[in-house]
């Protein structure tokens, strides 16, 4: 048996503090308020809190297990709820989502109203950062259990997490997570739906919320996007009209 709540503990295991979150950080640094979109258990406004910001942080996350874990910080403000459910106006400088969490707005009604929400979350001229998975670079192929990572959990428990592709179609991307044992016992079976979106089309949908693209990479260390580029990098500045 494998809990949410250990799954929730083990993610800060299996994604640890990486150049992604130091490029997210210099930003979150020099803005005064900020929205971390799909927070998960807080990481980066835990660690800005940490080096000195005075400001206003707010992480959203639909996931209680995550969330739960967040709230384990007091100085920080951890909101329950999905990017589409955003209610607040005008109140950031920043927002940002990380750790790919874009690519957790599958359809497109919901990518749509999310980032609308997230603009209107937004002050006028205010920056919306977050990264997304290329297409051109088929990351998905290299999920397979043979490329299975062998972690300790904070619990001291050994463990094996592999994935498995079930679907690729139409953008998305359907795969499981499965946490088990060393020997390959399974403990639990996550499935998760990505979506994919190509640049052209990330900034369609960018537009037609109110944002204009600013900066645009294919890497933490800012060289430009290829065609085969793990990563599509995006800080877009919200405008008006
Ligand atoms: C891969 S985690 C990234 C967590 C964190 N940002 C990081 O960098 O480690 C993706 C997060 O997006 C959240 N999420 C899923 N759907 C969402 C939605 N519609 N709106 C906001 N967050 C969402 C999940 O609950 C999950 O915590």
């Amino acid at each position: 048996m494998y809990t949410d709540e250990d799954v929730a503990a083990l993610y800060e295991v299996l994604n640890p503090w990486g150049p992604g979150d130091a490029f997210s950080l210099d930003r979150v640094m020099a803005a005064t308020s900020v929205l971390d979109v799909g927070c998960g258990p807080g990481g980066l406004l835990r660690r800005a809190r940490d080096e000195g910001h005075t400001g206003r942080l707010c992480g959203l996350d639909p996931d209680p297990a995550a969330l739960a874990r967040a709230r384990a910080r007091t100085d920080v403000e951890w909101v329950g709820g999905r990017a589409e459910d955003l209610t607040a106006t005008g109140e950031f400088e920043l927002a940002v989502m990380t750790g790919n969490a874009f690519q957790e707005l599958r359809g497109d009604h919901d990518l749509a109203a999310s980032l609308a929400a997230i603009r209107r979350a937004l002050v006028s001229g205010g920056r919306f950062a977050f990264e997304t998975r290329n297409p051109g670079a088929r990351e998905w192929e290299s999920w397979r259990p043979e490329n299975a990572m062998d972690v300790v959990d904070a619990a001291g428990r050994e463990l094996r997490v592999w994935h498995d592709v079930e679907a690729v179609a139409n953008g998305l991307v359907t795969l499981t997570e499965t946490t088990g044992t060393r020997d390959g016992t399974p403990l639990r079976v996550d499935r998760a739906t990505l979506r994919f979106t190509d640049a052209a089309t990330l900034d369609a949908l960018l537009a037609a919320a109110g944002f204009e693209v600013e900066e645009r990479y294919g890497w933490w260390d800012r060289r430009p996007l290829a065609p085969d580029s793990r990563l599509i990098i995006t800080v877009a500045r919200a405008v008006d009209g």
